[in-house]
């Protein structure tokens, strides 16, 4: 075990961890679908900019699903709660752009339960550009390889009932188990102790060979 204070640059120093495969350094790019190159990494502070301005390449409805409301912008306050995390019980992966407009393109997050250790709300959101493309799936596979090397067990995930695509994503890991159902909103959870690894590993690693190393 060693202290972030001499192994880990994530905004916060605070927790003390075991060596990581998705740490601070976790940055690599990769080639996407039409000949698009992209890098996936941990989010830092200086992901800031990159978050601040990805609200502009969301609709309306890619806001509300996300916020469950509506959002021009960021406060100084949400900005440093989004990008400034301790990368243990709070941790992030961004996507973004390497060439062209180098936009921020998703980021998926996982902040872990007050009361349940072994449990983290996951959300997620690609810039409505690059949904419907697979890479809400792919993300889907990196933050539960994350999750589980942070010794978390279990994924929830709130949403709005008619958020159809994020249902599509969460199925297709999982068979999950409904938590709380209202008519403004859907919680649903994810035991990754009955998930395929082996077929997240094999997914990760057509698109990312250094996923071979990851134990
Ligand atoms: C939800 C979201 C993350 C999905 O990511 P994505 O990259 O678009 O999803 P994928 O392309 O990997 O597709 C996953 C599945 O959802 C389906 N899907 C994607 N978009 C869909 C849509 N708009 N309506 C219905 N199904 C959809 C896909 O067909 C796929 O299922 P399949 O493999 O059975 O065909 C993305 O659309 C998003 O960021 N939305 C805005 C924010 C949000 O809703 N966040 C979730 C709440 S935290």
């Amino acid at each position: 075990m060693r202290s972030f204070k001499e192994q880990n640059k994530f905004g916060r120093k605070k927790h003390k961890v075991k060596k990581l495969f998705f740490s601070p350094e976790f940055k690599v790019e990769f080639q996407w679908k039409d000949g698009l190159s992209l890098r996936v990494g941990s989010v830092l502070p200086e992901s800031r900019h990159k978050i601040s301005n990805g609200l502009k390449d969301m609709s309306s409805v890619s806001i509300r699903n996300r916020f469950l409301g509506s959002k021009k912008e960021f406060s100084e306050k949400e900005l440093q709660y989004l990008t400034i995390l301790d990368g243990w019980n709070h941790y992030a992966i961004g996507v973004e752009e390497c060439e062209g407009k180098c936009r921020g393109v998703a980021v998926i997050r996982l902040v872990r339960s007050h009361q349940f250790k072994g449990e983290a709300e996951v959300a997620i959101t690609i810039i409505d550009d690059f949904q419907g493309k697979g890479l809400g799936s792919v993300l889907m596979d990196l933050i539960i390889l994350a999750a589980m090397e942070r010794e978390i067990h279990r994924l929830s995930f709130t949403f709005l009932p008619q958020n159809e695509a994020i249902q599509k994503l969460i199925r297709k890991v999982g068979t999950p188990l409904i938590g709380t159902q209202t008519h403004d909103f859907v919680q649903l959870y994810l035991n990754l102790k009955t998930i395929d690894t082996k077929k997240i590993k094999s997914n990760l690693e057509k698109i990312f060979p250094l996923f071979a190393q990851f134990q």
